[in-house]
């Protein structure tokens, strides 16, 4: 860790407080020269750290930089070992974290970012992650689990931002199969888990597991193709600093402990619970192709179990589904 992370840890401890530069210089073994120079980068980077003469540095409240730092101290204890690494821009948090796997990283690195040039959805698609805004993350998980069972990290991981949500923003959350999470009626969040096979065992070689969310309304407001469709999970002026940071550690926390067990499956029946789809007319999405559907169920192996028109009983284990309208 760099002299600036350390200090920006004892301002985090101390936020509100102030700190003397000799004091700082005294704890982390550096001259007080370096430790106004590590002040200085910090400001520099947007870190609201008030300066007074006689009194020291000072970590404002208001501070609403996502940092490692400012994630950890909302974390529980087990997950505390989690690697995060925080960036202000890259490609695509799963593309960087896939890097890092096949390279040897190993499980329980986390990465953050405050804005994505090359964001991706599922089924190809582009996922609109705008600076500032949402937070998109990336854990790097080495499970010993089959492909078909990577699809519980998936449902574990929804429910975990469900949570994380509602506890943080206070607005009710819901799924919509199989990793789509909903407030106010549109899509506020996206999951998509991307892994290796080992072929010789059938077994992953590494899961990472990539979550989107929409915290606070851009600027400019959603581009036209997604206005109708998604939104934010906090309203223009009912959002409180450190918002972003206490998120993250929230979906961290409540997706370890599923995940620390994940064959128990502690998780399904709140999927289901917050599933909205269940006994909706539904359109089943594969290709060109649209079926009309009533979605039943879900099933112990997190399948939509749905009955066509013609009467069939089908259980679908991915794909897209929409929820049919009158209009
Ligand atoms: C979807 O809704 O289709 C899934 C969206 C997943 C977006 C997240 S943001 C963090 C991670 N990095 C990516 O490029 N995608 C995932």
């Amino acid at each position: 860790m760099n002299l600036k992370q350390q200090v920006l840890i004892k301002l985090e401890t101390n936020r509100g407080i102030s700190i003397s530069g000799a004091k700082l210089a005294k704890e982390l073994y550096v001259s007080r020269n370096a430790i106004w120079k590590a002040i200085k980068s910090l400001q520099d980077e947007g870190y609201c750290i008030n300066a007074v003469t006689n009194k020291g540095y000072c970590l404002t409240d208001s501070n609403d930089i996502l940092s490692a730092q400012s994630i950890i101290k909302y974390l529980r204890d087990e997950t505390k070992d989690l690697r995060i690494e925080v960036f202000k821009t890259v490609s695509s948090t799963n593309t960087v974290l896939k890097n890092a796997a096949e390279a040897g990283e190993s499980e329980g690195k986390v990465i953050i970012a405050e804005e994505q040039t090359g964001g991706r959805g599922r089924m190809g698609r582009e996922f609109y992650s705008p600076p500032d805004t949402g937070i998109y993350m990336s854990i790097l998980l080495r499970p010993t689990i089959t492909a078909m069972e990577s699809l519980f990290i998936t449902t574990a991981a929804a429910v975990a931002v469900a949570r994380a949500i509602e506890t943080v923003a206070g607005c009710t959350a819901s799924i919509k199969w199989v990793n789509d999470i909903y407030c106010y009626g549109k899509k506020v969040c996206g999951i998509l888990t991307e892994g290796a096979l080992d072929l010789e065992n059938g077994k992953l070689k590494y899961a990472v597991l990539g979550i989107g969310i929409n915290v606070i309304p851009p600027k400019e407001d959603f581009p036209d193709e997604l206005k109708k469709i998604a939104t934010a999970i906090f309203k223009d002026n009912d959002y409180t600093a450190d918002g972003k940071s206490r998120l993250a550690a929230q979906v961290l926390n409540h997706f370890w402990s599923y995940y620390e067990s994940l064959e128990q499956r502690k998780f399904m029946e709140e999927y289901r619970r917050r599933s909205f789809i269940l006994g909706k007319e539904i359109n089943i999405i594969a290709g060109d192709v649209t079926k009309k559907a009533i979605a039943l169920g879900i099933d112990d192996e997190c399948r939509l179990i749905v009955r066509e028109e013609d009467e069939t009983i089908t259980a679908l284990s991915s794909g897209e589904v929409s929820i049919r309208t009158t209009e």
